[in-house]
């Protein structure tokens, strides 16, 4: 009988696509996915380690199934993702039980680890990572996450990725051109592509070439892309943008913060001004194009004055959407030894402020698309409401619809009668 396997993952889509080839790893040995993590023969962790709250939810976690193993002696558990690369070893001090750990350079190697009876640490860098083509167990029939590249260079001041991740490697176009076939000859609609920074893709070709490559992947009538960093969001960028019919009408690009002093203490290494340019390059180039943002509240040494710079930065440039969060201290980061971290309920109260003014911008974005219509790409059942189907436009907000009857994977004309802050409700055209 094949054994089973039960995967938590943490994180950002990285991580979730990053599940998705250890899946495809271990269906080629002889695990199959469980949904009972109590059955589980192997469980295994993809953490993440971007904020502490992510890194203790995942400690809490692995602290409650200690016990399993008590009942079952031959359970295996495993620690993989952020966390795993960042403590290495040290997991085993905190946790005993944990049978091995092995970061996300070295995914490939699944298979050995759970047949190695030693407790293998697999941190090490692997110079190859973008030569190995995964396989990979999707979720859904209708939209896929593609890796484009692996790791950052960046190393803002504030983030653990290029510690966890390593140095960005690009996948050779031609590696990604073949899985985008091959996702599109199963019937997939819309292809993501990933990475931490996909601007500075470069391999035979830089990333407005990489898109226009797949555009000519038939099948495919939908590609996205996370995460633009926005200093090297070119022209050319936006050309693609706005020439390529397949690539989608929205870019997600983290300001971080409007005060100068704050986005250089950050080592973001553009000033507001750099940014809001690109913007208004980005909307007079692709008419109706969405851009959602991410922003920090309470970076160490932010004044009022700068936090008032972001709230003012925000009301210009009407993001249609932005995750925000609390600054977090994380190990090894540079932003961690600077003076000035703020207190708790500073930080809590920024956040809210930010949090509610974008509500307010969201929700006055959303009218817009009131009576308008707009092309839908039917993904399911609602996750709101059982009683409706659920879709995305090319701008990437969600629609709603009365009907059942129209299957995943259509992509459909609506008009849009209803405008809410998550969402839009909307009748499709006969
Ligand atoms: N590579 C992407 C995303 C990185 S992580 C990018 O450059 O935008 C996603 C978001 O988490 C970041 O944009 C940032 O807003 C937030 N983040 C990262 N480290 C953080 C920290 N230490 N504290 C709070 N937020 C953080
Ligand atoms: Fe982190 Fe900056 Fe790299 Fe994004 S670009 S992953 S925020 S270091
Ligand atoms: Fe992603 Fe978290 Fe790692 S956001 S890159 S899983 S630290």
């Amino acid at each position: 009988m094949k054994k089973t396997v039960f995967i938590y993952t943490f994180g950002c889509q990285m991580n979730v696509h990053d599940t998705e080839k250890m899946f495809g790893i271990l269906k080629k040995g002889d695990y199959c996915k469980t949904d009972n993590p109590k059955k589980a023969d192997l469980i295994i962790f993809n953490t993440c380690s971007i904020r502490q709250k992510a890194e203790q939810k995942f400690y809490s976690e692995l602290g409650r199934i200690k016990s399993y193993k008590k009942n079952r002696p031959d359970l295996k558990i495993a620690v993989a993702g952020c966390i795993a690369q960042q403590e290495g070893k040290r997991i085993f001090k905190k946790a005993p039980y944990v049978d091995f750990v092995f970061g996300p350079q070295n995914i490939y190697k699944l298979r050995d680890f759970i047949s190695s009876s030693n407790g293998p640490v697999a941190v090490s860098d692997n110079p190859d990572l973008a030569l190995i083509d995964l396989p990979v167990q999707r979720e859904t029939g209708v939209k896929a996450w593609v890796t484009i590249m692996y790791g950052c260079n960046n190393f803002c001041s504030y983030c653990v990725v290029p510690y966890t991740r390593g140095s960005e490697k690009s996948r050779p176009s031609e590696h990604i051109y073949a899985e985008v076939s091959e996702i599109a000859e199963k019937g997939y609609k819309e292809i993501t592509l990933l990475g931490q920074n996909v601007n500075s893709y470069q391999s035979d070709v830089n990333f407005p070439g990489l898109l226009k490559k797949l555009n000519r992947v038939g099948g495919i009538e939908r590609i996205r892309f996370v995460t633009s960093h926005p200093k090297d969001l070119s022209l050319d960028l936006a050309d693609a943008i706005a020439e390529l019919p397949k690539v989608c009408e929205h870019i997600h690009l983290p300001l971080q913060s409007g005060s100068d002093n704050v986005l250089k203490l950050m080592n973001r290494v553009y000033s507001y001004d750099i940014y809001r340019n690109k913007v208004v390059l980005l909307r007079e180039k692709v008419p109706g194009i969405t851009i959602t943002s991410d922003i920090i509240a309470g970076f160490p040494g932010e004044t009022e004055e700068d936090h008032i710079r972001t709230i003012e930065a925000m009301k210009e440039m009407e993001f249609d959407g932005i995750f925000a969060f609390k600054f977090s201290s994380r190990p090894r980061t540079a932003a961690a030894r600077i003076e000035g971290h703020l207190p708790e309920n500073i930080k809590s109260e920024r956040l809210a402020e930010i949090l509610s003014l974008q509500d307010e911008i969201t929700l006055r974005k959303n009218l817009l698309f009131e009576n308008t219509r707009q092309e839908i790409l039917i993904e399911g059942i609602s996750d709101t409401d059982k009683g409706r189907l659920a879709g995305r436009t090319r701008t990437n907000k969600i629609v709603t619809i009365p009907e059942k009857d129209i299957i995943k994977g259509s992509i459909i004309k609506v008009e849009i009668k209803k405008a809410r802050k998550h969402s839009l409700e909307g009748m499709p055209l006969k």
